[in-house]
């Protein structure tokens, strides 16, 4: 991970969005990320799992933002996928701030909740655990090659509270509107921030892709709007850096439907504030209450959130 050559594009793109802080976070992009799981309480309780690691001397440090969330010391992310504990569904290795959304988004166990790109199904496993098997989650995703893997995680996790599908995201406002209590919404974007685990996302670098993305961002968003029961929420999230994909998507629904931001609090992690314009475009006021988080000021990947309400249709 150390001859990192980033495109001139993107580094100037970076240059923008980080200011003075670019230094640390090419700095912090060469660094691995400590693996991190989360425990599936649906089968284990917390404690008892913790005791089993340390049984082996691996260090569990808590992660502040999610009660089951813990940084794996002491042995490798590829090893923590081949632990009996992992086959059988006892935990589930995600990154950190990939942990954030279903904590936000907090669903009850009445809820009927949509995750309209949900494949591997690490937060759909996550909010059946918050919700603790019950309520019904419709899990969808467009790449059956995808929905494979998450078929597999909800079985292998033990949950029984979700209905898998495959289609077009975009066609949910249409086909299921004012349906569901709450909706995510966790974005195919240009995975920039997933560049502590991978250099993909820098290898795979496009100028021209922000605009396809930010097209199928804004399409996806208006239909899990659209399928959202007045009064609902809803969870954006990505885990890229572009506010093209990001703070314009939100401005977007915010602008042309009735809907409003809520603010994000999320303990133990500084968050950086949001960009609220970008390339001549000023982005809705509102759009202030999403949230960046960064890897060079956390111990996490790059990820961005935010929280809407749906007021009518
Ligand atoms: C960031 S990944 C989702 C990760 C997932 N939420 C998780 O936590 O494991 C984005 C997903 O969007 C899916 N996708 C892309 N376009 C879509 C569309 N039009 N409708 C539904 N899913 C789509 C991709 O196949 C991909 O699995």
């Amino acid at each position: 991970m150390s001859d990192l050559k980033v495109p001139e594009g993107l580094l100037s793109r970076w240059q923008r969005i980080f200011g003075d802080e670019l230094k640390d976070f090419l700095e912090a992009i060469k660094t691995p990320l400590v693996p991190s799981i989360r425990v599936n309480t649906l089968k284990v309780r917390v404690e008892e799992m913790i005791s089993l690691f340390s049984q082996r001397g691996i260090d569990c440090r808590k992660i502040p933002w999610c009660p089951y969330g813990f940084w794996i010391y002491g042995c490798e992310e590829e090893n923590i996928g081949n632990f009996w504990e992992h086959f059988v569904g006892l935990i589930y290795v995600q990154e950190p701030s990939s942990m954030i959304p279903a904590e936000i988004l907090n669903p009850e166990s009445k809820d009927k909740v949509l995750d309209i790109a949900a494949a591997p199904g690490s937060k759909t496993t996550h909010m059946a655990q918050i919700m603790e098997n019950r309520g019904a989650i419709v899990a969808n995703d467009i790449n059956p090659k995808r929905l494979k893997a998450l078929t597999n995680n909800i079985e292998r996790l033990g949950v029984v509270n979700v209905c898998v599908t495959c289609m077009d995201g975009r066609r949910f406002g249409k086909i299921l509107p004012s349906s569901f209590d709450k909706v995510l919404v966790d974005a195919p974007c240009s995975a920039e921030g997933t560049i502590r685990k991978s250099y993909k996302a820098i290898y795979n670098w496009h100028e021209w892709a922000y605009k396809k993305l930010s097209e199928t961002q804004k399409a996806l968003l208006i239909s899990a709007f659209k399928a959202t029961k007045p009064g609902g929420l809803i969870l954006y999230s990505t885990c890229t850096f572009s506010p093209e994909e990001n703070e314009a998507v939100v401005s977007y629904i915010l602008e042309h439907y009735d809907a409003e931001t809520e603010g994000i609090d999320i303990p133990g992690i500084e968050v950086s504030e949001p960009i609220l314009s970008w390339n001549g475009e000023d982005f809705h006021p509102d759009v202030k209450r999403c949230i960046r988080i960064y890897p060079h000021k956390n111990e996490v990947g790059g990820f961005f959130v935010a929280k809407i309400r749906k007021l009518s249709f």
